[in-house]
């Protein structure tokens, strides 16, 4: 009967479903999948009788609505009170254990605030049957249709389940899936969604839900409306309870005793947010016993038992005041907003560069605008993009520069690159000075006590010009010693530093010259190869280009720059001052890895990756990051992806970690 095939597919299809999206455990293909679809939408379509309100092809969506009808939660959607800082965590204790009139140390239960949209679902005897927004926590609005897209709400219960009951949580999207949508909408011109909960709240109110499909949102149950006592003895046993169902396992959810172990759990969670592949703005704790829940009971604004710990915000309003442009060391000239200080993410901002013209312009954002700035993590700030309906009337889109801000050189722009330059490198004030800052900087030649603002004193005092003239600072001692706030400990600090810089090894000096496209590996890269500055001065494209790991594009530009006047002459000048530095341990011959450029992919599960690599140069051999027709062996742990496949298709020996221990244990050490 096609009815049974019809209950036996929808079951089948929700249970593939379960593993693709929550197990990440498919056990069919896709496109066996796709015809057991194919076969439940022919049978509905032939006898429409057949689409229950729990089939798997209302998770495609369906036409438009008119608009949302209206819903009376069974129970309210309250909110929560807030606790920023340990001291009104611990408040949040004592209150509790007030009210309990107990000295006894409670147990919490703490999980993630998930930065999405609240829903709540009713389900009649185990059948989804309502699903709406909180909208004023009495009456949200009736988003059924676009609940159901939600691979992660069960359309039903697994196992039986009786009576109404209205499931609780907050629809997310993960970061993966918002980057691609805004690189989407970007490409489409299209105005670009400022975070992942706009984003999601935006996919739950389409009145047409294939577009609701479209936005692939992920659901966390939290809880139920009303009493759970008949379902579970703890909020973590109700999780399990929701767990049984069919919902998302709530691997963040811990047990604390008492609040200490709670502040504990809330820092390691707020360390891991960045990490984490959803939003969240902070961490809920709650009063784990349902028997001391009840006890606790509610206020008019939300439950005594439970709190919401809440991070720093990493977005925040602000208003930009100026777009300045900024010369860095290789000539590009970038776009900088200068916004109205702002406190976000932790930390108070006050410019963010807007990276190049084309970014610029697909940010849209003027002067004056009020614009949203972004601080996640350890990330750099960043303005997200202007808030249109509060932009003023008379503003004008940004223009670029014609003439370099710093020299008034006529601005170029490279044919194939968004950058605008400044071809002036010589005399460019801007340049010299982040070139020099870059030469001293941690990563660099590491000179402590020339910092930014020395740097722009000496060169206004005309005591440096340019890199080697830092080594004849020692010659201006006595003024030195004359200049405000620097007194004859730092001065011999500094000069101190400077000698000792002398001594820098090779890849430290090349990576400080600052030449484009050299970052501080393919530094090390060229210093292993060529043993000195001259070597690599000497170095001809073809034996650049021979350099694994090194392309024509950095060939060339080493190339430009030793064939440079003014680079050849520094080069001279820095072995004058006796700033040659070589490469003592230059590879050993005969080494069991001559030769070889291996690859370390995938997840490495019996070595560190690091260890490997280091024991690969030791014994003559070089490791790389990427796959080029120059590897000569790929070593893929699990997950190997595209690293992999272009090793294959370049035909480069591979190896598994196991085979590669049998044929070098020495990796073990
Ligand atoms: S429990 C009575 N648990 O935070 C309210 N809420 O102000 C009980 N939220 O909009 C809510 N993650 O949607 C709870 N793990 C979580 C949550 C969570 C996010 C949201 C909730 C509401 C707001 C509470």
């Amino acid at each position: 009967m096609s009815s049974d095939r019809a209950a036996w597919l929808r079951q089948e299809i929700e249970r593939h479903n379960r593993l693709y999206h929550q197990h990440d455990q498919p056990e069919i293909s896709d496109s066996e999948f796709d015809a057991l679809l194919s076969e439940l939408k022919a049978l509905e379509d032939a006898d429409p009788t057949l689409r229950t309100p729990d089939s798997p092809t209302l998770r495609i969506g369906s036409a438009p609505k008119e608009g949302f009808e209206q819903h009376q939660h069974a129970a309210p959607m309250l909110s929560l009170d807030n606790a920023f800082g340990e001291d009104e965590l611990k408040a949040f204790d004592t209150k509790i254990k007030r009210f309990l009139d107990s000295e006894d140390e409670i147990e919490y239960e703490v999980e993630l605030k998930f930065d999405g949209l609240s829903l709540s679902m009713t389900y009649e005897d185990g059948l989804l049957t309502i699903g709406t927004t909180r909208g004023d926590g009495e009456t949200g609005e009736v988003v059924t249709e676009n609940v159901r897209t939600i691979f992660d709400i069960p359309l039903r219960f697994q196992g039986d389940s009786t009576g109404p009951i209205e499931v609780r949580g907050e629809a997310v999207m993960f970061k993966d899936v918002f980057a691609e949508l805004n690189a989407k909408r970007a490409a489409a011109d299209e105005q670009v969604f400022a975070n992942p909960r706009n984003a999601a709240a935006g996919g739950i109110r389409q009145l047409d839900s294939r577009l609701a499909a479209e936005r692939r949102l992920s659901f966390f149950a939290y809880g139920i409306g009303g009493d759970p006592s008949q379902l579970a003895e703890t909020q973590f046993g109700l999780l399990e309870w929701l767990e049984s169902l069919g919902f998302r396992k709530r691997e963040d959810a811990t047990i604390c005793q008492g609040i200490d172990e709670v502040y504990q759990r809330v820092q390691e969670i707020e360390n891991q947010r960045a990490d984490l592949p959803f939003g969240i703005d902070g961490c809920v704790i709650k009063v784990n016993s349902v028997a001391l829940q009840a006890q606790l009971g509610y206020t008019a604004k939300g439950p005594r038992w439970a709190t919401a710990y809440k991070f720093a915000a990493e977005q925040a309003f602000t208003t930009l005041n100026e777009i300045s442009w900024q010369v860095g060391r290789t000539g590009v000239v970038t776009p900088v907003a200068e916004l109205e200080p702002v406190h976000v993410g932790g930390v108070t901002i006050s410019r963010a560069t807007l990276h190049n013209i084309e970014e610029l312009e697909r940010k849209g954002v003027r002067v004056g605008d009020t614009v949203i700035v972004q601080r996640a993590g350890d990330v750099i700030p960043e303005v997200v993009g202007p808030v249109l309906d509060k932009r003023p009337p008379d503003s004008k889109p940004p223009q670029p520069p014609a003439r370099c801000p710093a020299c008034e050189t006529e601005l170029v722009t490279v044919e194939g690159q968004v950058a605008l330059r400044c071809p002036n490198s010589r005399i460019c004030p801007d340049q010299i000075q982040t070139r020099l800052e870059h030469f001293v900087s941690r990563k660099a030649m590491d000179i402590d006590g020339l910092g930014e603002k020395q740097i722009e004193r000496f060169l206004e005092d005309g005591l440096i010009q340019d890199i080697p003239s830092i080594y004849r600072l020692k010659e201006h001692e006595e003024t030195l010693l004359e200049m405000e706030r620097m007194g004859e400990q730092s001065v011999a600090n500094l000069l101190a530093a400077i000698e000792e810089s002398k001594t820098q090894p090779l890849d430290r000096l090349i990576f400080g010259l600052g030449i484009r496209h050299i970052g501080e590996r393919t530094a090390a890269d060229l210093a292993r190869e060529f043993g000195s500055l001259d070597g690599l001065a000497h170095a001809s494209e073809d034996e650049l280009n021979d350099v694994p790991d090194i392309g024509p594009i950095v060939a060339g530009s080493i190339c430009e720059w030793f064939d440079e006047d003014e680079n050849q002459a520094l080069v001279a000048d820095l072995r004058e001052s006796e700033i040659n530095p070589s490469v003592v341990e230059k590879v050993a011959e005969g080494g069991r890895f001559d030769g070889m450029v291996v690859v370390f992919t995938g997840k490495l599960e019996r070595f560190g990756r690091s260890e490997a690599e280091k024991m690969v140069v030791e014994n003559g051999g070089k490791a790389s990051g990427s796959v080029s027709k120059k590897t000569t062996l790929l070593v893929a742990g699990p997950g190997a992806g595209s690293k992999l496949k272009k090793a294959e298709e370049l035909g480069v020996e591979v190896m598994t970690e196991d085979q590669f221990l049998a044929s070098y244990p020495e990796v073990l050490g």
